[in-house]
C-alpha cells in the first residue's frame, strides 16, 4: 500500500480537465497525484484532448437545443485569454492562442438558407455573428471557393493549440508540485460506507484518498468500482481527423473555417487540421476509408487549394458523449467522489471553468453556481 499525505486527492485521467483541474489544486497546495493511463502526448490518443482541433467556438456551435449549455460555454471562453496567458507563464510553452476569428461558410443556396437559419438563431441568442457575401468572404480568405456564396463571421470564436496547451498543462501541473503518474491503469475506485477511499491500480497497488476526481474522458463509465448511480452516462463517440501541411509564410487560411461537416484549422506553423466525422462506434477508433475520403472531399470542395499539400497526419479520437451532450461536473452520492468528465464536443472550451469550478468544489466544499445544474443527479430526476 503507498502511503498518501491524508488529504491527497487523486484525479482520473491526463487530459486537459484532468490536469486542469489538478493544476488549481496543486496551485492552492492541496496534494495532488494525476493517474493517467498512457502517456500525455502522441500516445494518449484516442483519447479527446490530443485528438481534438482546439476550437473555442461557442458562437457558431451554438445549436437549438442546447441553450441551457451556452452560458456555461460563454463564460469558459470569456476565461481562456487569461488561462492561456497564466499557463504560457506557467510552462513556458507557447499554447497558440489565435484571435483571427471563425467563419461558417455556405457552397450553395441550399447551404445558404440552412446558414441563414443558423444565423438568425443565434443572433437571437444574442451573440454576435456577421452575414457575409461569398465575395466579402474570399476577401477576409483569397483561397476559399469561388462557390461559396455566403459566409457568417464570428469574429470572437478563436482557437487554441491544444496539443501544446496540453503539454503546457503537464509541465504546469508539475511546476506547482503536483504528482503525474503515467501508464498507471485504474482497475477498481475503492468505495465503501458511502465514501471513496482511493483507487487500486492494475499494477496492485493501492492508493488511499478521501477524494477521486472521474476525468476520464470517454472511458469515465467503465472505471470499475464505481456504484451505478455514481457512474457518469458518458459514451465514446468517434471522430476522425487528418492534417495537412501548408506553407507557414504563405498559409492558405488565417481563420477557422467550417462547412457542412467539415472544418478546417489553421496553425501557426502551417498544419491545416481537417475535422471531423461525428461516429457512433463505441471503442472503435480505427481510420476508415470512407470518413477520410468524406473529410478530404468536404475540405477541397471549400478549400481546392489543398490539392498539393501533403497528408501528413491521420488520426481518431474518441469524444466524451454525455446523454444530453452537456458536460457532467461536480458532487456524486459517494461522498469524496467528484465528477469531471462528458465535454463532448467542447472540451478544450471548457477547460477553464471546469479546473476553476471543480477545483473550487474540492477546495471549499461548494459547488459554483456556474456548474450547479451540470450535476450528475439531472439524469436521476
Ligand atoms: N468540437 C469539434 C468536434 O467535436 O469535432
Amino acid at each position: 500500500m503507498t502511503k498518501q499525505p491524508i488529504d491527497s486527492i487523486l484525479i482520473v485521467g491526463g487530459g486537459v480537465c484532468g490536469l486542469g483541474v489538478g493544476w488549481r489544486l496543486a496551485q492552492a497546495g492541496r496534494p495532488v497525484t494525476v493517474l493517467e493511463r498512457r502517456e500525455i502526448g502522441p500516445g494518449s490518443l484516442p483519447a479527446a484532448t490530443w485528438a481534438s482541433a482546439g476550437m473555442l467556438a461557442p458562437h457558431v456551435e451554438a445549436e437549438p437545443g442546447e441553450e441551457k449549455l451556452l452560458p456555461l460555454l460563454l463564460e469558459s471562453h470569456a476565461r481562456w485569454p487569461a488561462f492561456a496567458r497564466e499557463l504560457q507563464e506557467a510552462s513556458g510553452v507557447d499554447v497558440g492562442y489565435r484571435t483571427e476569428g471563425t467563419l461558417v461558410v455556405a457552397l450553395d443556396r441550399d447551404q445558404a438558407e440552412r446558414l441563414r437559419f443558423q444565423y438568425e438563431f443565434q443572433r437571437s441568442l444574442g451573440l454576435e455573428l456577421v452575414w457575409l457575401s461569398g465575395d466579402a468572404a474570399r476577401q477576409r480568405e483569397p483561397h476559399l471557393s469561388r462557390h461559396v456564396v455566403a459566409a457568417l463571421y464570428s469574429p470572437h470564436d478563436h482557437q487554441v493549440d491544444n496539443r501544446q496547451a496540453l503539454l503546457a498543462l503537464r509541465q504546469a501541473f508539475l511546476a506547482a508540485g503536483g504528482v503525474l503518474r503515467e501508464r498507471a491503469t485504474v482497475a477498481e475506485i475503492l468505495v465503501g460506507n458511502g465514501e471513496v477511499q482511493g483507487v487500486r491500480l492494475a499494477s496492485g497497488e493501492t492508493l488511499h484518498a478521501p477524494v477521486v476526481v472521474i476525468a476520464a474522458g470517454a472511458w469515465s463509465a467503465t472505471l470499475p468500482g464505481l456504484p451505478p448511480e455514481a457512474q457518469p452516462p458518458v459514451r465514446p463517440v468517434k471522430g476522425q481527423m487528418l492534417a495537412l501541411q501548408t506553407p507557414p509564410n504563405a498559409p492558405l487560411l488565417r481563420h477557422v473555417v467550417w462547412g457542412r461537416d467539415v472544418y478546417l484549422v489553421p496553425r501557426k506553423d502551417g498544419r491545416l487540421l481537417v475535422g471531423a466525422t461525428v461516429e457512433e462506434k463505441g471503442f472503435d477508433a480505427q481510420l476508415t476509408a470512407g470518413g477520410v475520403y468524406q473529410l478530404l472531399r468536404r475540405a477541397w470542395e471549400l478549400l481546392p487549394g489543398i490539392d498539393e499539400a501533403p497528408l501528413i497526419e491521420l488520426w481518431a479520437g474518441l469524444r466524451p458523449g454525455s446523454r444530453d451532450d452537456a458536460p457532467i461536473l461536480g458532487a456524486t452520492s459517494v461522498q469524496g467522489l467528484i465528477l469531471a468528465t462528458g465535454h463532448y464536443r467542447n472540451g478544450i472550451l471548457l477547460a477553464p471553468i471546469t479546473a476553476d469550478a471543480v477545483s473550487h468544489l474540492i477546495l471549499t466544499g461548494e459547488t459554483p453556481e456556474s456548474i450547479r445544474s451540470f450535476g450528475i443527479e439531472r439524469f436521476h430526476r
